[in-house]
């Protein structure tokens, strides 16, 4: 399995291909599954606003649409616009879903080239769940 610090290097080319017109913030995003395959992503916006996709879900829906079915053990968040790019609301609760059980590694980086790495389980508590 590629290190961290390479899977946050395909978030960050994945990041320039933001289509970020409105916002001018490009994210990317590197998905990392138990198989050992990654998928990157990022985000897709709109001239309605509320229908742009970040970049952590087009990695995932990415993954789902090549048929993986097994955990995501990693995903690395990248913006060149901010400290660290925490994943938004929705797409934690979307991690949390293909995390199967797992307690998923947030790999984040952002300008000042810090890495931090938290748990989805830290930074989505009380996630919606149907048993
Ligand atoms: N965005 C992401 O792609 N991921 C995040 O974690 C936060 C926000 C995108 C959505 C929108 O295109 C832009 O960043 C500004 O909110």
């Amino acid at each position: 399995m590629k290190n961290n610090k390479e899977i946050l290097q395909l978030a960050i080319n994945a990041s320039k291909n933001a289509y970020c017109k409105y916002s001018d913030f490009p994210v990317g995003a590197c998905a990392v599954f138990e198989s050992r395959n990654e998928y990157t992503g990022c985000n897709v916006e709109n001239s309605s606003y509320g229908l742009s996709l970040c970049a952590e879900r087009n990695a995932i829906s990415s993954a789902i649409a090549a048929g993986e079915k097994s955990k995501l053990i990693k995903l690395a968040v990248y913006s060149s616009k901010t400290h660290l790019c925490f994943p938004c609301g929705a797409c934690r609760q979307w991690i949390y879903e293909f995390a199967k059980g797992y307690n998923t590694q947030i790999i984040l980086q952002g300008l000042d080239n810090e890495i931090k790495i938290f748990g989805i389980n830290e930074i989505l508590p009380y996630p919606f769940e149907i048993l």
